[in-house]
């Protein structure tokens, strides 16, 4: 029986480079789609996965995030004495309660794998999610929850994965699999060239991992663009333990780029009961001139 997953952890200490000057002084994860910032979706898809703890791995200038998981007593107030009860109670249930928020600074953006592996002493050891927020996906049940389900059939690691363009493949960590095997991953490649690349099935910003992938990214040393990658940690990983390609139900936004970006505030706009009928005749309006 595979063990309940109960934490996750958010690497948001990344530069967002792709997003400048937006992100210069405020963090990509706070980027809004229709009313709710990523990282809030991030942490809505974990705890219904069943996470109570959630540790966050921030960095400079990512201040706004912990604001945004701290109670407000001052704006609560001024919420109650006007009667905005709908909006009062959705600022008081961005955090349920029994659920965790820890911090942990990640000094120098060293890459993902560091990242990961500045949330150790937070997981001890255990199985764990990472979620990577600017990656949103829309799925009922969330990708979260449906990897969770998944891990409960066999123990092993789960990394999400996805069918993307061959020409793409630089943009992600590539995967090989033992398709007589439930999706086994045989290899796993950072960003390679598509004509190197082992397949064109992707990873996205979703994972179950053992912990021992803690010594593997203690061993690791700095790989793609000079950083300590994600990627070459489950590689290792991988050499002794089963990790399995998991491809979800459900619609990628990739957030980190302006396209995406875009992308999702179209789709969570048209769907979002608010603004859903006027924002199609007026996307409508727009198209036809
Ligand atoms: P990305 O490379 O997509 O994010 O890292 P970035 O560096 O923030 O964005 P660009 O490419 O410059 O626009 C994937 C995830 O890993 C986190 C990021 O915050 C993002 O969620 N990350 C990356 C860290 O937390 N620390 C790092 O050192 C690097």
């Amino acid at each position: 029986m595979a063990q309940k997953v109960s934490a996750a952890v958010f690497p948001v200490a990344g530069r967002g480079t792709r997003f400048l000057p937006a992100t210069k002084a405020s963090p990509k994860e706070m980027l809004p789609i229709v009313d709710k910032p990523l990282i809030q979706y991030a942490v809505e898809e974990a705890i219904e996965a069943g996470a109570t703890k959630l540790v966050f791995v921030t960095g400079s200038s990512k201040r706004a995030i912990e604001d945004h998981f701290d109670s407000d007593p001052e704006l609560e107030q001024a919420l109650t004495d006007s009667g905005k009860n709908e909006l009062l109670k959705s600022i008081q249930d961005i955090v349920p309660s029994g659920v965790t928020c820890i911090y942990i600074r990640q000094g120098k953006p060293l890459g993902l794998g560091h990242a990961v592996l500045c949330a150790r002493a937070a997981i001890g050891d255990a199985p764990f999610f990472i979620h990577l927020a600017d990656d949103l996906i829309a799925g009922s049940p969330g990708c979260l929850a449906q990897m969770a389900s998944e891990f409960s059939n066999h123990g092993g690691s789960v990394v999400a994965v996805e069918t993307v363009p061959r020409e793409h493949t630089s943009s992600y960590g590539i995967v090989a699999v033992d398709e007589g095997n439930r999706d086994r991953i045989t290899q796993i490649v950072e960003k390679p060239a598509p004509e190197n690349a082992p397949s064109n099935s992707a990873v996205v910003g979703r994972y179950l991992l053992a912990p021992e992938i803690f010594d593997k990214l203690e061993n690791i040393g700095k790989g793609a663009g000079g950083e300590i990658q994600l990627t070459d940690g489950i590689a290792a990983l991988l050499e002794e333990a089963a990790v399995y390609a998991y491809s979800f139900d459900g619609v990628r936004y990739d957030c980190g780029s302006k396209l995406g970006y875009l992308q999702a505030t179209v789709a969570y706009g048209l769907d979002h009961p608010d603004t859903g009928e006027q924002f199609r005749d007026h996307l409508k309006e727009l198209l036809s001139n």
